[in-house]
């Protein structure tokens, strides 16, 4: 695959309605159902990027209601390659703050009940290597993205993925933190899992929009808009950088990049 055929989507979370304008989209159907919403055309200079709004275009799907193997699936019949996902997070450690950007390089999952793996016992199993969960070069592409746009990111991280829809409890957040976790969210598993299990390329791109439960001086809502809308300017930032401002960035799987 050369770099210039590559194609890209973007899985849009809470926070960016806005984003994919008013275009009507495309509504995909697959072997698991529909997926969140119609999947639209974002243009970035002269490249065509695939967005999925993955809590529907009213945000009316929680966390743990997400056709998520729909989702996924409908991405690979575009023949998408590299799945760029942006999530909230609330950040654990001090070093993440409501407002940053964090690019986690591991996960642990805590999500439970969730449809997890296109294999339902009826073919063939691939039982996946998820030693890294999310792509190298994806990560690679969007910090040198962010360093080009001049946006400070959080390279690397664990995400540990909650169930949801409630928050944490301040004990649960204190056992997260013994695990290792700096950040929580609610939708990188099984999203991470079912791209690798459909030969997608799948980083996150976490929007740190609260300081995680028992951690933060202030209520978590009360951080919340501000943090996100924050956040979320900078994540444009960098997407914009990396889908087109420079030729480096246009090329995020081409020598510019650690494709590993
Ligand atoms: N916990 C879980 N998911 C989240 C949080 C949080 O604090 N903030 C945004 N998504």
């Amino acid at each position: 695959m050369s770099a210039t055929d590559t194609q890209y989507a973007i899985i849009a979370g809470s926070g960016f309605r806005d984003f994919g304008g008013d275009a009507a989209g495309t509504l995909v159907d697959t072997a698991f159902g529909s997926p969140s919403g119609p999947i639209r055309e974002l243009r970035y200079a002269d490249r065509t990027v695939f967005l999925l709004p993955r809590h529907g275009d009213d945000l009316s799907i929680p966390p743990h209601a997400i056709n998520y193997r729909a989702n996924m699936k409908a991405l690979e019949q575009l023949d998408v390659d590299v799945v760029i996902a942006i999530n909230t997070v609330g950040a654990i450690e001090t070093r993440g703050h409501p407002g940053e950007i964090a690019v986690p390089d591991q996960l642990i999952d805590y999500t439970s009940g969730r449809e997890h793996s296109i294999y339902d016992g009826k073919g063939d199993i691939d039982h996946i290597d998820f030693t890294n969960p999310f792509a190298n070069h994806v990560r690679n592409g969007l910090l040198r993205a962010a360093q080009s746009a001049d946006v400070h990111v959080h390279d690397g991280g664990v995400y540990a993925v909650t169930q949801g829809p409630r928050l944490e409890t301040a004990a649960e957040v204190d056992r997260l933190e013994r695990d290792g976790a700096a950040y929580i969210g609610m939708t990188a598993m099984p999203e991470a899992a079912l791209a690798r299990e459909l030969g997608m390329d799948y980083a996150c791109l976490s929007l740190i929009v609260n300081y995680a439960a028992g951690r933060g001086e202030k209520p978590i809502h009360d951080d919340l808009e501000a943090g996100t809308m924050t956040a979320k300017m900078q994540a444009m930032k960098i997407l914009r950088v990396y889908f087109g401002a420079t030729e480096a960035c246009r090329n995020p799987v081409g020598r510019y990049w650690d494709s590993s």
